[in-house]
């Protein structure tokens, strides 16, 4: 087959600064996925578009090309309306497990197709993996069942939606390349317009624990994935949420699912049960039920059956004991105070030192392992007492966990009020 392009051109026009044409969008996506642009020409024009940005129709176009390689899938059978939450990701964002199965409660349906952690953020499914007997891997035609029996679905994305995305971000991943807006929003709703979600709320992290550090960033990649949604038919609404701080109390795969557990419960931190009742209201919405107070389906139990059948759906037993790490070491206040900061990057790192997270793709998580937390921002402590303890199976990595908190906490004088904001900053529609 002849090329109606040149990689080189399609990367120069982006080096100088040009706008890439649709058909050069539409031919560079494909031609990468079917491998006729190489590896090197790919991470060139990463690194291009990094530095030199794109327009919102390049965004758009190089989103619908990114489409374009993989299926759609279809949820237009289903009796419900859908609606799906994505998260940037963040340390602690375990906030799908209690807020899938409560909006399922109001009869939505909530198809949530996730990943597996890599770096410093956990991942949805190796949390749900700590769970006895939890299996990942649906197929559609399971997934759609259980969209109509039980409402609420958390699986593994399936191969074929939007292809040239994995292969770009494993590209990304090695190449300094994922802190770009366009290509970070290209990348998440590429997956979420092929779903063929009706409604979806996005949770866009800022501060130090999220890829978006600064509120105008942050602002930004929420406008743009707005932006992207609505044009593609998808109603799409943004809140912007406080990762400065991990959120609650835990962060390691089964730490996570006891917290979640608690939440379901009618308890749980008060920070989990803001966020998550805050973007149930928003997905209720979308799916035409402005009206739905879901702050009582905590509290009665309704919420944690749908998850008690949720899990059970897919082969997990939701009275199983929930793993525990071998071996615990505490982390102790270094003065009496109050405590202004818990730094959210260095408890994501020292989670993932512990084991709970990894460093490659291909590399096993501990399901025990992580930190918990005894403390946040704003209480009062005293030296001596203990701040957090770290779990893990491996007791040798202890010392880099400790290192990776060296720094993490701020103690003021006890008097001076910590600065605690709340954990929605802002709402983008
Ligand atoms: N999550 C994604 O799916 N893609 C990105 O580029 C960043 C986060």
């Amino acid at each position: 087959m002849t090329e109606r392009f040149d990689a080189v051109d399609v990367i120069r026009t982006k080096r100088d600064r040009g706008e890439l044409s649709d058909d050069q969008i539409d031919w560079v996506v494909d031609a990468y996925t079917r491998g006729v642009v190489a590896e090197e020409q790919m991470s060139a024009l990463a690194m291009a578009i990094l530095l030199n940005g794109m327009s919102r129709r390049e965004i758009a176009r190089w989103t619908a090309a990114m489409i374009a390689t993989g299926e759609r899938m279809d949820f237009s059978s289903l009796s419900r309306p859908t609606a799906d939450k994505h998260s940037t990701g963040g340390v602690g964002d375990k906030i799908t497990l209690p807020l899938a199965p409560l909006v399922a409660t109001f009869g939505v349906a909530v198809p949530q197709l996730s990943g597996r952690g890599l770096g410093h953020t956990g991942g949805t499914l190796d949390k749900l993996e700590a769970i006895p007997g939890w299996r990942a891997a649906l197929s559609n035609e399971e997934m759609l069942a259980q969209l109509e029996e039980v409402g609420a679905v958390v699986c593994q994305a399936g191969s074929g939606l939007a292809p040239a995305d994995r292969k770009l971000y494993a590209l990304r991943d090695v190449t300094g390349t994922v802190e770009s807006i366009p290509l970070i929003a290209s990348s998440i709703m590429s997956k979420k317009i092929a779903e063929g979600t009706g409604a979806l709320v996005l949770d866009v992290k800022v501060g130090s624990g999220a890829f978006m550090k600064s509120l105008d960033d942050a602002r930004e990649l929420a406008r743009t994935m707005v932006d992207l949604g609505t044009d593609a038919g998808v109603r799409t609404v943004a809140l912007l949420t406080d990762m400065s701080t991990p959120l609650g109390l835990t962060a390691g795969n089964a730490l996570e699912v006891r917290e979640s557990v608690e939440v379901l419960a009618g308890g749980g931190p008060p920070d989990v049960v803001a966020l998550t009742l805050a973007l149930a209201r928003e997905m209720l919405a979308a799916a035409g039920k402005p009206d739905v107070d879901p702050a009582p389906a905590l509290a009665d139990g309704r919420a944690m059956d749908t998850w008690r059948r949720m899990i059970a759906a897919q082969g997990g037993d939701p009275d199983a004991p929930l793993p525990v790490a071998r071996h615990t070491e505490q982390v102790l206040a270094p003065a009496d105070g109050v405590l202004v900061r818990l730094d959210a990057l260095a408890v994501g790192v020292a989670a993932w030192r512990l084991g709970a997270g990894r460093a490659r793709r291909d590399e096993d998580v501990q399901a025990g392992a992580g930190v918990e937390m005894h403390a946040k921002p704003g209480a009062v402590v005293r030296a001596g007492e203990p701040l957090m303890t770290l779990h893990t199976d491996t007791p040798e990595r202890f010392e880099r966990a400790k290192d990776a908190l060296a720094d993490a906490v701020t103690i003021a004088p006890e008097g001076d009020r910590a600065a605690v904001g709340p954990v929605v900053i802002e709402r983008v529609g």
